[in-house]
């Protein structure tokens, strides 16, 4: 199959993910393009079978970027076969109040730009204390101490589950 794989990333998690699904997907015989959002703007997704997007999440939004994509390739993508990867914080837990949060994103994502994905999962993502400036450093150590009380001081932290993604990846290729 032909993929398209359009990402956008703020400290690089969803970069990351987005790497290894092309990495994945690359290896599972299927011919992929990687680009960024801003890369892929005037891209139109119609001639490929399907397509991977990936965003992160930040106070409740995804990346603007992303939705710029999607804005102006809405039509091609409300056909398309779509898989769309919510990277955050919220889903390395199980708070069911963070949870209702995150369907709130992807039903603001969907309201903001006139697309739904066909298919929706949530990545957690990581912490990156060494990506993050100084206002994100201090706000992300207090979330920190309020829901993984063993992340160290200041250290990095991923929460992504690779062996799941896979799975997941192959499942939605196959
Ligand atoms: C300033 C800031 C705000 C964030 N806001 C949220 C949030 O509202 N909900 C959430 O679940 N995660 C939140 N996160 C966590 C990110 O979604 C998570 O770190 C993710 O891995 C970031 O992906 P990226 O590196 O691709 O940007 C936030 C992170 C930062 C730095």
């Amino acid at each position: 199959m032909r993929i398209l794989i359009v990402f956008a990333t703020t400290e690089g998690q969803t970069a990351k993910i987005a790497h290894y699904a092309f990495a994945r997907l690359t290896a599972d015989g299927h011919s992929v393009a990687l680009l960024s959002a801003a890369e892929a703007r005037d891209l139109d997704p119609a001639s490929f079978d399907r397509v991977l997007l990936a965003g992160s999440v930040h106070a409740g939004r995804y990346q603007e970027a992303l939705k710029d994509y999607m804005r102006a390739q809405r039509a091609s993508l409300s056909r398309a076969e779509t898989l769309f990867l919510s990277v955050s914080l919220s889903a390395a837990g199980s708070d069911p109040d963070d949870w209702k949060g995150l369907k709130d994103c992807v039903r603001r994502l969907t309201e903001e730009t006139g697309v739904a994905p066909k298919r929706v999962e949530h990545v957690a993502g990581a912490f990156r204390f060494s990506d993050y400036g100084f206002f994100e450093y201090w706000a992300m150590r207090w979330i920190a101490t309020q829901k993984d009380d063993t992340v160290e001081h200041g250290e990095d932290r991923e929460y992504t589950d690779w062996t799941a993604l896979a799975a997941l990846l192959d499942d939605w290729a196959s």
